[in-house]
Parts: C-alpha cells; structure tokens; sequence
C-alpha cells in the first residue's frame, strides 16, 4: 500500500472550558484549520515520526517516556499497532497549520489524524469512535488529564455537545452566516497548570465556585438552544457572560482582556477566552459582513490574528 494522507480541523471551546472538567457540560467547535499526517510502512522495524517543526525522531517500540513533543505522536501510533495487533514499521509525516499551546487543540488535531492515517495503512476499519479513543492516548501524554473534548471535535467536525462520562452530541447548526475571529495573547501557557490552579481554587472556595459552576451548567444549556434557533446575538451574549464566570475562577489576564474588549468594541457578537486561558487566543463571535473589521483591530493588538469558520468536516481521508 502507497501513503495514506488523512487531515483533521482544530477546534475553538465556544463554552464551558474548565467547568467541563468537573463534569459541566461543554460546547466545541471544529474550526476549518487543519493538521494533516501522512502515513508510509517501512521495511525497518521502527517507528519515525517526522515534524517540520520539531524535526525526526525514530522508535524502537520499548521507549520509556520522554518529554518531547513528537513523543505523544508516537504513543498514539502504538495504541492503533495494539488495537491492529501489527508490529509493523512505519513513518509518520505531521504538518500542521494549527498554532501549537494556543487553545487550539493543536495536539489533539495531530493525535486525530494520525491515529486515522495508520489505522487506514494498516488496514484497520477503525470507527470514528476508535479514532477518538487512542488519539486520546497522546493528550493524556500531553495533559495529563484532559476531558477528551478536543479529540472527539476533531474527530467529529461541527457543533459538539460534551460532557465527561456523558458522551457527546454532534448538534445541527447553519453558521453560515458567523465568522470566527481568533487573536493570540502571545503568552504560553500550559492547560495542565492551568487546570490543576482552578481546581485548586473551587476546592478552597467551594461554597462560592459551586454557584459560578452551576451557573456555567445553564449558560451552557442555553448557548445550545440558541445555536439550534440560529439566534447567534443570543451566542454572543452568553460568550461574554461565560468570559465573565472564567475570569471569576481565575484565568483571563490584562492582555486577554485588552483583546476581548478590542473584539466586543469593533462590534463582535461576543468575545472570550477560549480553551485553558492564562494566555493562548481569544475567540470573537462575528457577523460574517464585520469578521474583517474586527480582524483588522484586533491586528493592532495581538501578532497574530486568525479569521475563519466552523468546519463540518471531522477527521478526513485526503488519499490513500
Ligand atoms: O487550551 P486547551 O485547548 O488545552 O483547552 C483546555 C480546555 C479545558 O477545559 C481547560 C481542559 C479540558 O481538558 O477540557
């Protein structure tokens, strides 16, 4: 068999980041920037994965952990050789244009396409589920304990409805007339720390952060009610409501605010952090007509400013 090329989008949280973890639901977006893998057996008994960005590191299958980013890439491929029951050598090729530790779900993206493309070298027919399953693999690697909201959107495309434990919903939704307008902060940030530090906080002021929780419960229910009526006004208003329950726990900043107001005052729908905070990029809810606009101000404060849409493609088989 030839190379097998398969792509997968990143997503944008659209609510309940954080309060997903403690089991609140969640709503994810799939945005239409997207991580490709291309998968190639080899004759050697070895695993390579190769990265533009992070260069080429070859496995013998008997590694112990090891902090490097390409390392989880690896995990994910040996979960799918398990699932194929293969020892069969093989080369990864990852390029993405996702921007990495942003909020992103750069890595799960990575994690997504790349359990897909070896499943399909291999001759697995994985289900979607399998996909998301052992792509999982590699953002346990990577933070430790993540919800698993990044993997499934990747995996599925459009509007998910998640919650740990309870599964998840592919929700029907025309965006159409949206447009998403992403600003990053240029603060790096890990979501691990940041998970831990608000957990941390909701354990020391329970009888406080227990209210911000369930709050975040019903600005959740009502964000999907209002994305099922298209009353996109409505979707910004809870966005910027949702920024206000995050920065009560926390995890916005003066340079995430600056951006937010930036976004809301150029006439944005609604304007938040987006994913673990503390830096990374801010997601802005537009009109499709405004989204240039907004793009262009928030250009004046953020190095890089990302305009785009909600993909309905998931994981994606290019070729092969
Ligand atoms: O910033 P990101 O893309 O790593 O998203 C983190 C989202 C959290 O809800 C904070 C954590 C999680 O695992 O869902």
């Amino acid at each position: 068999m030839g190379n097998v090329t398969v792509t997968a989008p990143a997503k944008a949280i659209l609510v309940g980041e954080h309060f997903v973890v403690a089991g609140c639901p969640a709503i994810a977006l799939a945005l239409d920037i997207r991580a490709k893998a291309t998968a190639e057996l080899l004759n050697e008994d070895v695993i390579e994965i190769v990265s533009k960005e992070f260069g080429i590191r070859r496995y013998g299958g008997k590694e112990t952990r090891v902090e490097d980013p390409l390392y989880p890439v690896y995990l994910v491929v040996k979960e799918v050789l398990k699932l194929a029951g293969s020892n069969q050598g093989l080369k990864v090729v990852i390029e993405s244009n996702i921007p990495p530790a942003a909020g992103l779900g750069s890595s799960a993206a990575v994690a997504v396409a790349t359990a897909s493309a070896v499943a399909k070298l291999l001759g697995l027919n994985a289900s979607l589920e399998e996909i998301t399953r052992t792509a999982y693999t590699g953002e346990v690697e990577i933070h430790k304990k993540p919800s698993g909201i990044d993997n499934t959107v990747s995996a599925y495309g459009g509007a998910i409805y998640f919650s740990i434990g309870k599964g998840f919903e592919r929700l029907d939704v025309n965006f159409s007339q949206v447009r998403l307008v992403l600003a990053d902060s240029g603060i790096q940030r890990s979501t691990g720390t940041l998970v831990a530090r608000v957990l941390a906080l909701k354990s020391k002021h329970s009888s406080v952060l227990d209210q911000v929780y369930a709050a975040a419960t019903v600005l959740v229910e009502n964000t999907r009610d209002a994305l099922e009526r298209e009353d996109f006004t409505a979707v910004g208003e809870l966005m910027n409501i949702n920024h206000g329950l995050l920065s009560a726990i926390g995890v916005s900043n003066a340079k995430l605010e600056e951006l937010i107001y930036t976004a809301r005052q150029a006439g944005a729908l609604g304007a938040k952090i987006t994913g673990a905070g503390g830096g990374g990029m801010i997601l802005a809810l537009c009109w499709r007509e405004d989204a240039e606009q907004i793009a262009m101000e928030l250009s004046k404060a953020s190095t890089k400013v990302l305009m785009t849409s909600v993909s309905e493609k998931g994981v994606t088989l290019e070729s092969g």
